[in-house]
């Protein structure tokens, strides 16, 4: 039998010692490419000579609280309900802790109230009621969520959906066909611009799962992250993604580094993903290995069928603890207005915030 003193001073252990990452740490902030801003907050922080949990949390209010982000906190994509719901994770090197919520609605910044969790509680994971109510008795005050941009593209979704014989209860009786939606879109909305109503539509039959992670590595070797998102839109309610699982939208292992994720939470899960890069980053491969193994995975997971990985596409970023990172997706970019666009990562290590191409797995 091995028993835990064994198992202590064996091999393996002394092994998993030696596989701490070494080497001059830096000042450097990653996030996706949401993150300019966020990255560019974090900087200060930790030039300031802040905590790299204070920093990335930081950086990732600055989105939480943006109206014109949709991905995250306010203004974020709702349920199939019209109802926000949020997912956040933090993860601190230093103390080893973290801590999270999932499916928290009406409070503006989740990243805040995980860390809550983290420090307050002897708890990792809040969810639903449960974690509104620890937010509350914190101070957090309640509020919707949903702005008119939100709302509206929550109510052209409603009306995209069509039943076998064309039909939509969210329509009146006319029933116009999906290919005449911008004309319909119009009726229906007088006043509401075409811009406003071509995002609707966008994102109402292409429904993202955006999200913003970022991770912090400071001159001392200290390394936080930080993850958080309003999750699928158009989900069923309850519906939890990868953002708030530890060891699949965030992971931070002070020896050697953090990793975590945007897009397609499912799949992320299914591979725990940012558990798996860290421990391939433990085990010698770069940055970029790391993130393109796990997107293997994922591609596994589907017989690396393209027809069906092209129905999503995920995101993963990676900071080693000597300051090596990158940014990986399953397909080489996203079409956009008609062009296709790299994906692409935010960087910031000590100047301006900038965006770096993203690796990929499978070309477009
Ligand atoms: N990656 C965000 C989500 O799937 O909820």
């Amino acid at each position: 039998m091995i028993t835990r003193r064994h198992w202590l001073t064996g091999t393996a252990a002394a092994a998993a010692a030696a596989q701490t990452i070494q080497g001059a740490a830096r000042n450097i902030v990653v996030a996706s490419s949401n993150g300019l801003r966020a990255c560019a907050r974090a900087m200060e922080i930790l030039k300031g000579g802040g905590d790299t949990l204070d920093a990335v949390i930081a950086g990732v209010n600055i989105n939480e609280e943006d109206p014109e982000d949709d991905s995250v906190g306010y203004g974020g994509l709702p349920n199939e309900e019209g109802v926000v719901e949020l997912d956040a994770s933090v993860m601190h090197g230093p103390t080893r802790r973290g801590g999270s919520v999932a499916g928290l609605r009406g409070i503006k910044t989740p990243s805040k109230v995980a860390r809550l969790v983290m420090e307050q509680t002897d708890h990792i994971m809040l969810v639903g009621e449960g974690a509104l109510r620890f937010a509350k008795a914190y101070g957090f005050r309640e509020e919707n969520l949903l702005t008119e941009k939100s709302r509206l593209a929550w109510l052209v979704w409603k009306r995209s959906l069509r039943d076998a014989g064309g039909h939509n209860n969210w329509s009146d009786g006319l029933d116009a066909p999906p290919s005449k939606a911008t004309a319909e879109l119009r009726r229906m909305f007088p006043g509401v611009s075409d811009e406003l109503l071509a995002y609707a539509w966008d994102r109402a039959v292409n429904p993202p799962a955006g999200t913003i992670n970022c991770l912090a590595l400071n001159s001392k070797g200290e390394i936080s992250g930080v993850t958080t998102t309003s999750g699928l839109a158009w989900k069923i309610p309850g519906r939890v993604g990868d953002s708030p699982i530890l060891g699949a939208g965030l992971y931070v292992d002070q020896d050697v580094g953090g990793a975590g994720s945007t897009g397609r939470g499912e799949e992320n899960i299914r591979v725990a993903g940012a558990h798996t890069i860290v421990e391939n980053l433990r085990h010698g491969m770069t940055p970029k290995e790391a993130c393109l193994d796990a997107l293997k995975r994922i591609a596994r997971n589907y017989d690396n069928d393209r027809e069906r990985l092209a129905r999503f596409d995920i995101s993963f970023y990676a900071l080693r603890k000597d300051g090596a990172y990158a940014g990986a997706s399953l397909w080489s970019g996203a079409a956009r207005r008609g062009q296709l666009r790299p994906r692409q990562f935010a960087v910031n290590d000590g100047d301006r915030s900038r965006l770096e191409n993203c690796g990929y797995l499978l070309e477009r």
